[in-house]
């Protein structure tokens, strides 16, 4: 298959994950962001697939990474760190993209604090990753292949009527 030909797949990163590797290992581990993207790589590349990576502490910039998306890639994979709990604006630039959305968290959100028990990147979510720590970037990265490989296409079933289509 020639490079161009290969599905692309964008991870989005948020806020402070720039940071992995030195905050709160107890909870995100001692790898940095860039091993768990060059992990991702290694999958994608394994799956036939095409990587960009795009990280900002800064939702304006998340969103255009979004927006820039459309109509490129095939899917996102996005950790929006602590803007999954509060950013309807990145809901809304993930419901403008008509790809496959795979959320994912490195720890478990759902047995952390209550304030991490609501995503609003679920409801616009194919589906979701989390508490894997860094297998995570892989489990994500052959769910992508697995969901292109059985014909899906924008939009999914998995999602709320109504809420991206
Ligand atoms: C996280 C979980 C979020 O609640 C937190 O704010 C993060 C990281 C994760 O990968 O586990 O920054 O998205």
């Amino acid at each position: 298959m020639s490079e161009t030909a290969r599905p692309l797949v964008v991870i989005v990163s948020g806020p402070n994950l720039d940071l992995l590797g030195e905050r709160e290992p107890e909870i995100y581990g001692t790898e940095t962001l860039a091993d768990h993207v060059e992990r991702a790589s290694v999958s994608a590349a394994r799956l036939g697939l095409a990587l960009e990576h795009v990280q900002s502490n800064h939702e304006g910039d998340l969103i255009e990474a979004i927006h820039a998306a459309r109509g490129r890639a095939a899917a996102i994979v996005v950790n929006a760190g602590a803007l999954t709990h509060t950013s309807w604006s990145l809901h809304d630039a993930l419901a403008a993209f008509d790809g496959i959305v795979v959320e994912l968290h490195l720890s478990n959100p759902a047995g952390r604090e209550p304030f991490r028990h609501t995503s609003v990147v679920a409801p616009v979510a194919d589906g979701l990753v989390a508490g894997f720590g860094g297998l995570g970037y892989e489990l994500a990265i052959e769910a992508v292949r697995r969901m292109l490989d059985g014909g899906r296409a924008a939009p999914s079933a998995n999602r709320a009527a109504g809420d991206k289509d």
